[in-house]
């Protein structure tokens, strides 16, 4: 497979000094940097849009891996794409129309990721797998940092990725919430080879030292 790939998630930085704190990750060997957008809508909270995915752009060479809680999506997607984004993440359960959603990521030039709710199945995706670069595993239920890692997500990630092998492309599978040195194991065995953490990589003194506790072998 695919080497596994450490993504910060900004979501659990200090926002009064987000643009030290995306360098300091950047710095500790972060792949990717993880960016939530929330719009108190489809998540019940607001985190930050475009603008602030703008500013952060200049500033670090991370590829930013931006996940959309936001309903409707589609007439934010270019918007996003030119404040910066390398990676574009819809939810299946935002809009009755995820295949033009992907089709129109893949238009602007973006990686194109869907993500799915702890509810929804594996098969949300088995119509649209020509279109997808990355699937976006939920391992809590979206709109904050901080919870627990959900247990029962696990034989669905099993399921993307046997899915994701026969479909001869490559798909990264992420895992977003409850990440830390606990449970990324059960997710990579699962085969997961993104992992996207907040609390247990912003929330430790060394952003170094637990970013590579997160890798396997540590
Ligand atoms: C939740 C977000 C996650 C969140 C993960 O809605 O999609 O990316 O930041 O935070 P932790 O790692 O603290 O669970
Ligand atoms: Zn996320």
């Amino acid at each position: 497979g695919s080497p596994l790939v450490i993504a910060p998630s900004l979501l659990a930085a200090d926002f009064g000094r987000l643009a030290d704190e995306v360098a300091a990750v950047e710095r500790s060997g972060a792949d990717w940097l993880h960016l939530d957008v929330m719009d108190g809508h489809f998540v019940p909270n607001i985190s930050f849009g475009a603008l602030v995915l703008r500013a952060l752009r200049k500033r670090s060479n991370l590829p930013f891996d931006v996940h959309l809680m936001i309903a409707p999506a589609d007439p934010y997607l270019a918007e996003f794409a030119e404040a910066g984004a390398d990676h574009i993440t819809v939810h299946a359960e935002a809009g009755p129309h995820l295949h033009r959603s992907l089709q129109t990521i893949r238009g602007l030039g973006k990686r194109a990721g869907v993500a799915l709710n702890p509810a929804t199945p594996a098969d949300a995706v088995a119509h649209v797998l020509d279109l997808v670069d990355i699937i976006n595993v939920m391992t809590v239920n979206p709109g904050f940092g901080g919870q627990r890692f959900l247990d029962s997500q696990l034989p669905k990630i099993a399921e993307l990725r046997r899915m994701a092998t026969a479909s001869g492309r490559e798909i990264r599978i992420e895992v977003d919430g409850g990440i830390d040195k606990a449970t990324a194991p059960a997710a990579i065995e699962a085969g997961a080879d993104v992992l996207i953490a907040g609390s247990s990589i912003f929330g430790k003194p060394d952003y170094a030292v637990a970013i590579a506790a997160l890798k396997p072998g540590s």
